[in-house]
């Protein structure tokens, strides 16, 4: 079976490599490997393939910049003879970027499969482009790979038939326990002179960096925590650009336990979170990382799609007004529960054990350990206001024995 499976972002390299490494060992499968360009920096592509092993790309388009609709488009227009020329049985995309939609929405109107991996998360806010991303893809996805159950209960609440849902785990966590012991290995702390006791700050939301107010609340926040923690934040090309773009630059640099840095690579990246005392971030992924690395997090956004990572993790999620996120600083924890289930480093087998069915019998497979279907509670929109199971009115996911996981 001949499996094009598509990267385009930052993200979607931690998730690919594990899950090619798998399939490199297969015999049934024959992988190739596309880049869109979606991320063509060296710092924000390059060195991703370098520290995770990822082998170079077969196919690069170069479909990088531009606004959401020149780039998804751009990407369509590039993929489909790729797609037509290729001879391709099935379509693996992972997570919610633009390469993911626009790779989706051409696969399906040539009658491709296409698999879906980190399928059913929800943040039940439209107004963040990659949420349009999610359900579009999963709208058009024959096979529906989840890391955690509530996703699966997403997916069900929206009409998808559970023949198609398959709760793996967590390919991000694949990475980070494949890699943990090269990234211990990083100098970065020594490079960088940092102190013993550092907290670590990462931001590329639009919501976030292009909305001078909230950008000015954030920064507002960050100003007083550097006064108790020293900050490093390796800043996004998005993030650089709104600070230029918003003349706070000098706000900053007058932040004198705040260092900003360049985008770092995936194992230097890894290492300073390690041994963070918080991390403060709206990315999807740190969330994730940070629960499995028992380090905590503040998510600063007024929602999340990952509520497991807040149930079962470290995070915690604070919005983006000043005072909430001195108040979620405060409030940080010091014991945690354990990790998600599945969360073990062990996705990208059961995923390639699930595709190598389909491949054998060219059909829905009936593998028993991966099919969804056991307890789960209503897939509501999980809102930093909706805290425990009470509060909640019940609605928060459960264990396999119907006990809160809380
Ligand atoms: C994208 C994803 C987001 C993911 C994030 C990880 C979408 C909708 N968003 O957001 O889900 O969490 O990647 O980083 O797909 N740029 C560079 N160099 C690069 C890449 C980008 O300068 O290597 C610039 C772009 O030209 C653009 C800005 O940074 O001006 C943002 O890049 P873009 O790909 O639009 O989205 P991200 O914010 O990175």
């Amino acid at each position: 079976m001949k499996v094009l499976n598509i990267v385009g972002a930052r993200p979607n390299f931690v998730k690919m490599a594990p899950l090619l490494a798998a399939m490199q060992k297969s015999t049934v499968i024959d992988p190739v490997l596309l880049h869109t360009g979606q991320h063509y920096d060296d710092q924000m592509s390059k060195v991703f393939f370098e520290n995770l092993g990822l082998s170079k790309p077969d196919i690069s388009l170069k479909c990088g910049g531009g606004s959401h609709a020149e780039q998804t488009a751009k990407i369509m227009l590039a993929i489909e003879p790729v797609l037509v020329e290729n001879q391709i049985d099935l379509v693996v995309v992972v997570g919610d970027v633009n390469s993911t939609l626009a790779t989706s929405l051409v696969a399906s109107k040539l009658g491709i499969p296409i698999a879906h991996i980190e399928a059913g998360l929800r943040s039940f806010d439209e107004e963040m482009p990659e949420e349009i991303n999610r359900i579009v893809t999963d709208r058009l996805s024959s096979y529906l790979f989840t890391t955690c159950e509530d996703a699966g209960q997403n997916l069900v609440n929206e009409g998808i038939d559970t023949s198609k849902i398959f709760f793996v785990g967590n390919l991000m966590i694949d990475s980070l326990i494949r890699m943990q012991h090269e990234s211990r290995a990083s100098t970065i702390h020594s490079d960088l002179n940092i102190p013993e006791n550092y907290g670590v700050v990462t931001l590329h939301r639009p919501s976030n960096v292009d909305f001078p107010k909230t950008l000015h609340q954030i920064l507002d926040a960050l100003e007083v925590i550097q006064k108790d923690l020293a900050l490093i934040w390796p800043l996004h090309p998005r993030t650089k650009k709104a600070i230029e773009r918003e003349g706070v630059k000098n706000r900053l640099e007058a932040m004198k336990n705040m260092t900003c840095i360049s985008p770092l690579s995936y194992l230097d990246n890894l290492a300073l979170m390690e041994k963070a005392k918080v991390v403060m971030t709206d990315s999807g992924g740190i969330q994730e990382e940070t629960t499995v690395l028992k380090v905590p997090c503040l998510t600063l956004r007024e929602n999340t799609e990952r509520p497991v990572t807040i149930l079962q993790g470290t995070n915690q999620l604070v919005g983006v007004r000043r005072d909430d996120i001195l108040e979620g600083y405060r409030k940080v924890p010091d014991v945690f529960p354990k990790a998600p289930p599945l969360w073990d480093g062990q996705a990208a087998g059961r995923i390639v054990q699930v595709l190598e069915e389909i491949a054998k019998r060219d059909q829905t497979p009936s593998s028993e350990v991966c099919r969804f279907g056991t307890a789960y509670t209503h897939g509501k929109a999980f809102d930093r206001h909706q805290k425990s199971s009470e509060e909640s009115g019940g609605l928060l996911p459960t264990s396999e024995d119907g006990r809160s996981l809380r």
